[in-house]
């Protein structure tokens, strides 16, 4: 492990200009987005792409989120019908992540999307990976910064620490406002909740039971049984997020020598949100868990979350983390 990897610049003209060179030079970069840091390379190469993977040691059939910079962008790589248009239209830039046909003449290198015919495609709304996209003038394929099946990052500290000597730069910006990754949708089914929740993406629309969400307490994954695929979104793995040490959730108070983290009027070791807020809690979510992992304790529980809104997110994460 080489110590000195990999760098954190302060985000700004000087570390952009860094990170574009080494992304056309074919090498990941570690770059922050609304929703967590992301570890971008050339969506366009094949070799930059097996660098993601490599870092992260991330299983080869778990294709990436490919981000550009606006929706014309984004219509040269994927094939868009109309409620695809329209969400892209009310949420881009942001945390929505669509999974549509691939325009197999884009150029998308193939191991971005695992051979899979379609493509999970999003436009990021935070200044850093729009300021990357701008500079390199690449499509960026990015997961999360993280070694596979760790906790994902919130912080360019977060990256340092899980990619030591794996990457040669974090562009540093800050927390990252949301906190979880972006909610993907696949025609009018939710893959992965996130940010942005079922009733501001399907307003007034009942759901099918595509998607079963984190009823707290039920331990099943939540991916559609009768897929074609098997797995829609193969990131729906069931370990993902882990620590490092057993997740206890739906927690009352903590037991002997628990890292407890609370939400609302449960106190804790530190709390998700004392206000009982789901958006504070879901900022919060990555960085307590890492904070959690880095403990003595030998343990840790988290109090019970809404499964609402974002809750669900938070409690779809807390599932992976406890499984
Ligand atoms: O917020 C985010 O989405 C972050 C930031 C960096 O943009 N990225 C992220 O990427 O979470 P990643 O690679 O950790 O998650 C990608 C998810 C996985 O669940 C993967 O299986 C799914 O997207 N996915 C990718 N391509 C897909 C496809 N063609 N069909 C279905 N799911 C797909
Ligand atoms: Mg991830």
């Amino acid at each position: 492990m080489s110590p000195t990897n990999p760098r954190i610049l302060p985000y700004g003209t000087a570390a952009i200009a860094e990170a574009a060179a080494l992304i056309r030079a074919g090498e990941c970069v570690a770059v922050p987005t609304e929703t967590v840091y992301g570890l971008a390379a050339d969506a366009t190469e094949s070799r930059a792409v097996a660098g993601i993977y490599a870092a992260k040691g991330r299983p080869s059939f778990n294709p990436l989120i490919v981000h550009v910079p606006d929706l014309a962008a984004a219509e040269r790589i994927a094939v868009f019908d109309d409620r695809a248009r329209d969400l892209a239209t009310r949420f881009w830039p942001g945390p929505l992540t669509l999974v549509l046909p691939v325009r197999p003449d884009a150029g998308i290198a193939s191991l971005v999307t695992a051979g899979l015919d379609t493509i999970a495609i999003r436009v990021p709304r935070h200044r850093a990976m729009q300021a990357l996209l701008e500079a390199s003038g690449k499509p960026l394929a990015a997961p999360s910064a993280n070694a596979s099946g760790s906790i994902s990052p919130t912080r360019a500290e977060h990256v340092a620490k899980s990619l030591a000597g794996r990457i040669p730069l974090v562009i540093d910006d800050g927390a990252t406002p949301a906190g979880v990754e972006s909610t993907i949708v696949m025609g009018d089914q939710i893959l992965r909740p996130g940010p942005l929740t079922q009733a501001e993406l399907f307003p007034g629309e009942s759901r099918g039971p595509g998607l079963q969400i984190d009823v707290p307490g039920d331990p099943g994954p939540r991916l559609s049984p009768g897929s074609k695929e098997g797995i829609i979104a193969p990131g729906q793995l069931d370990s993902h997020y882990a620590p490092s040490k057993p997740v206890r959730l739906n927690a009352d108070s903590a037991r002997d020598g628990e890292y407890f983290i609370g939400f609302g009027p449960i106190p804790g070791t530190e709390t998700l949100s004392a206000a009982g807020d789901l958006t504070e809690a879901a900022a919060n979510l990555f960085d307590a868990l890492h904070r959690a992992d880095a403990s003595d304790a030998p343990a840790i529980a988290v109090a019970p979350i809404p499964a609402t809104g974002i809750g669900l997110a938070i409690n779809d994460r807390l599932r992976r983390a406890a499984f």
